[in-house]
């Protein structure tokens, strides 16, 4: 027995090399972790449960058969983050490039299959050369068969990928699907086709980081929610979204701690709106004050800035903000804002996650750019996605609310559940200039000093409609509140909905403004 149990042991250090000592020197060389360091530094310490070590892949072709790593090119299990368990895969690319076989697609997928059984989250570490070319189909099957689980497990549990290295051609569309894709700065990348092909048909001259690298994503293309530094900063991140979700669709973000005798007014609130409603100001800076420990996770901060988005705990329960800036743009709503905003949603939605609302937008961005890419059918996924979310809803009107924003923007009319307004709301079909242009164009053609009449009628419709009283005699608006009251008034709204039930018709699946 005791012969058997040194073989085993033996067996497994052999598979805990991958690819070899030179090919580990040479992954470290490029500035990569190994699968092995990546999981290490990912999960609590020693709580991985590794499944399937010793599989291997059965090609023959090519030389294969004489080239067979346990595990082939990929780690797979079952581990904790927190406390909490997660399932994960980290591709190694020690061993034929991290390239995705038969035989590698199979345990991914088991591990994917055993998440959603047992609810638990899915953590893809990629880091690899896409297809393995030596084993042709089979290998593109094992993609879609992952492809096929990616989209099954959509909205049963989160699904977070890492991207670590090279991820081309098909697979990328693994971590285009699901819900959150990191990655780091200067050694990883994603495309569709790589830098030569695209000089071949387009003589494009592109570098791999331009054209696909982590700065790339998470500014440009919005592909990539977050880019960090290093791996450790990326891993380390990863553990932090990880604490603001559940497990699954049917569990609970998990909730802090919180000392309901510690709250009180906040003044600092009181200051931040500037007296000229044209002049910005940065709608960071309420969130830091209304939010547990000034601490909020912001998602793809460099991509669409004039809309934020991100988690952060209200009274300790894990709340996603989606705010408005004024800071940017204006905090107009245009088609990448709205396309941002609109998968948030519908990941809170799909996991329990109560959502705020922040709101200060002047409208819709005008222009044929726009309107000829699509601000309607884009915009409308933004107001699909808060009208179809039955989880708690809160909106804090801070500033403007004009036009078809004012509805998008988690309005009472598509089920806002505690609807707040500053007494600097301005609340309206559109912006004074605009409607006073409109509404009041003969008089202001008949009269005799035109810019004194467009000044008078301007000041009539601001104190008309400059202000959330109108709003609130419908009750479109549940109260105005000081600003320093907001973090009170919160707590309390989504303390009040935790119970909240609310449904949608029933039907196979509603079909957004894709
Ligand atoms: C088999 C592969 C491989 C692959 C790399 N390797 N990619 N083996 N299939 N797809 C092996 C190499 O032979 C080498 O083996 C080792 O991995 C490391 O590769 P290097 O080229 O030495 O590394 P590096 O210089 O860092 O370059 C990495 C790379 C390059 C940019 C990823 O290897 C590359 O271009 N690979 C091919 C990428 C590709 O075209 N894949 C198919 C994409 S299409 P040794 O033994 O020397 O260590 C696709 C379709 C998916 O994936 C469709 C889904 C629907």
């Amino acid at each position: 027995m005791k012969d058997k149990q040194e073989q085993l042991a033996k067996l497994k250090e052999e598979a805990k090399l991958g690819g070899g000592k030179e090919r580990i020197k040479s992954q470290h060389e490029k500035g990569k972790l190994t699968a092995r360091e990546r999981i290490e530094l990912l999960v609590d310490e020693g709580s991985l449960d590794e499944v399937d070590m010793f599989v291997k892949h059965r090609a023959k072709d090519f030389g294969l058969d004489k080239q067979n790593y346990p595990g082939d090119g990929v780690v797979t299990g079952f581990a904790k983050i927190e406390g909490r368990p997660i399932a994960l895969f980290s591709q190694d690319f020690t061993v034929f490039g991290g390239s995705l076989s038969e035989a590698h697609a199979e345990k991914i997928v088991k591990v994917m299959n055993m998440a959603m059984k047992a609810g638990i989250p899915v953590v893809g570490l990629n880091d690899s050369g896409g297809a393995r070319i030596q084993e042709g189909v089979v290998s593109l099957g094992g993609y879609a068969d992952i492809f096929l689980l990616n989209t099954l497990a959509s909205g049963v549990v989160p699904q977070i990928s890492v991207v670590l290295g090279p991820c081309a051609g098909g697979a990328v569309y693994s971590p285009a699907i699901t819900d959150f894709v990191f990655m780091v700065k200067n050694t990883s990348y994603m495309f569709v086709t790589g830098p030569n092909v695209v000089k071949t048909v387009t003589h494009e001259d592109v570098s791999f980081e331009e054209l696909g690298g982590a700065e790339t994503h998470a500014s440009k293309s919005g592909v990539a929610h977050f880019a960090f530094e290093n791996e450790i900063e990326t891993l380390l991140n990863v553990r932090k979204l990880l604490s603001f979700i559940p497990l699954n669709y049917k569990d609970r973000a998990p909730e802090k701690q919180f000392d309901f005798s510690i709250l009180k007014p906040e003044p600092k609130l009181e200051e931040l709106i500037p007296d000229n409603p044209n002049k910005p100001y940065d709608m960071k800076d309420v969130i830091n004050l209304i939010v547990d420990d000034a601490d909020f996770f912001e998602v793809h901060s460099t991509y669409a800035e004039n809309i934020i988005c991100g988690f952060c705990r209200i009274g300790g329960m894990s709340v996603g903000i989606i705010a408005n800036q004024p800071a940017v743009l204006a905090g107009v709503l245009d088609i990448n804002a709205s396309v941002k905003a609109a998968r948030f949603v519908r990941f809170c939605d799909s996991f329990n996650i109560p959502m705020l609302v922040l709101e200060d937008v002047p409208g819709f961005l005008p222009g044929t750019e726009q309107e000829w890419n699509g601000i309607i059918r884009h915009g409308a996924k933004l107001l699909f996605a808060f009208s179809e979310a039955t989880v708690p809803k809160v909106t804090v009107i801070t500033r403007k609310a004009y036009g078809g924003a004012y509805d998008v923007m988690n309005s009472k009319h598509i089920r806002g559940d505690f609807n707040y307004a500053w007494p600097s709301a301005e609340i309206a079909v559109m912006g004074p200039k605009g409607a006073v242009e409109i509404i009041f164009k003969k008089e202001i053609a008949r009269a005799e000093d035109p810019e004194a009449e467009i000044e008078k009628k301007l000041s009539e419709y601001r104190e008309k409609f400059a202000n959330p009283y109108i709003t609130a005699e419908r009750g479109y608006v549940d109260d105005v509140i000081q600003p320093s009251e907001t973090r009170i008034k919160l707590v309390n709204a989504f303390n009040l909905l935790r119970t909240k039930v609310d449904t949608n018709p029933k039907k196979k699946h509603g079909n957004i403004p894709l």
